[in-house]
């Protein structure tokens, strides 16, 4: 089989990434440089810093992605980059950069949705998956429960209907004195708590019951910790947070099984930073396996952000002659299913 050799970039967010993929499902280098360390700082993702960062780093990171994978820019068959949804300003740096690149050595440009960049990740390391089967995509600015009907194809099926899960994760954390990245530390912290020691809401919505919800949520654990203090109680935080994880795993994993039930599908993959939380990946594969039904999932580094799942989207996109001309621009809102 002739080889497509594709450079990726991903700069939506905190994280410069570039990767070296061939064929969409055999990764040569996957270089990840966080900001993690410099926006904990502040809180949370500070954008102006997020994109003064990016132009810092990018070409290093790129520079390493081409020396891991042993090739140079001649080598290449196509660029790829994250044009959207994201931070704009953290967006135009990866789109400048990969238009230079492509325009100086008069290569395809290939525009990558950062969501399909997630649900592709699950390519990389499960060489046997193929569409169609259902994807639940949960990170800090998206959750999304969709059918992947073919490559780059996608069915909507239910979305949040305010916060990301990632985004609950965050500020719970912060509520509690964890601080940021939010997930990580939950994740951490609830190993030592009880799941069971706090009833917060699972949220359902009437009108589409695959639609989430997680402000409600969000607030009733505030409103506990609030209770807490007017009372004089001291709260457990591994317990609050072993709780409120309880709450999101339990409703993400009860949609994505509403999802198999009723479309009759056989094949379950989730997506995203959230999932690379641990107690969500053990209930996804539980619920999976008591219905026979193939459970996928990348490893942590592969949910989180990074450019080789970028490179995997690009490559379906690539062959089915997706191109993207000098005029590719970024695209903040950018909705999945859109070009
Ligand atoms: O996919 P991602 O790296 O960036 C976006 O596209 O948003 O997701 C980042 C989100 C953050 O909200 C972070 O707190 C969450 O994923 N996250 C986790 C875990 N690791 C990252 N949430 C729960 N448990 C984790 N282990
Ligand atoms: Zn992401």
């Amino acid at each position: 089989m002739e080889e497509v050799k594709i450079l990726a970039i991903e700069s939506s967010c905190d994280e410069t990434a570039a990767a070296v993929v061939v064929n969409g499902r055999d990764v040569r280098s996957n270089i990840i440089s966080s900001q993690i360390d410099l926006h904990t700082l502040y809180g949370g993702v500070v954008p102006e810093i997020a994109s003064r960062k990016h132009v810092e780093n990018i070409n290093y990171v790129i520079q390493e992605a081409l020396s891991q994978a042993s090739v140079t820019l001649n080598d290449l068959d196509a660029i790829a980059v994250t044009y959207g949804p994201g931070l704009v300003g953290a967006l135009l740096v990866g789109v400048a950069e990969a238009k230079a690149i492509a325009y100086a050595k008069k290569l395809p440009l290939i525009g990558v949705h950062h969501i399909e960049g997630h649900i592709s990740a699950n390519y990389i390391e499960n060489k046997d998956l193929e569409p169609p089967y259902i994807c639940l995509v949960v990170s800090g600015g998206h959750s999304h429960l969709v059918k992947v009907t073919d490559y780059g194809e996608y069915e909507i099926l239910g979305r949040t209907r305010d916060d990301a899960a990632g985004e609950a994760f965050d500020k719970v954390a912060r509520a509690i004195g964890l601080g940021y990245p939010g997930g990580p530390k939950i994740d951490k912290v609830a190993r030592e708590g009880n799941p069971e020691a706090i009833d917060f809401p699972r949220a359902s919505i009437a009108e589409n019951p695959y639609d989430f919800s997680f402000s409600g949520l969000k607030s009733a654990v505030l409103n506990y910790l609030n209770q807490c203090e007017m009372k004089g109680e001291a709260y457990v935080q591994a317990d609050v947070a072993a709780s409120f994880q309880k709450a999101v795993v339990d409703v993400l994993t009860e949609h994505a099984m509403m999802a198999i039930d009723e479309s009759g599908m056989k094949k379950l993959a989730i997506a995203g930073g959230v999932a690379s939380n641990s107690a969500l990946r053990k209930a996804m594969e539980e619920a999976c396996k008591n219905k026979g039904v193939a459970f996928y999932l990348p490893s942590p580094v592969l949910c989180t952000d990074n450019a080789a799942m970028i490179g995997a989207a690009a490559y379906y996109e690539y062959i089915k002659g997706v191109r993207h001309g000098w005029d590719l621009n970024a695209v903040p809102n950018l909705k999945l299913g859109e070009r």
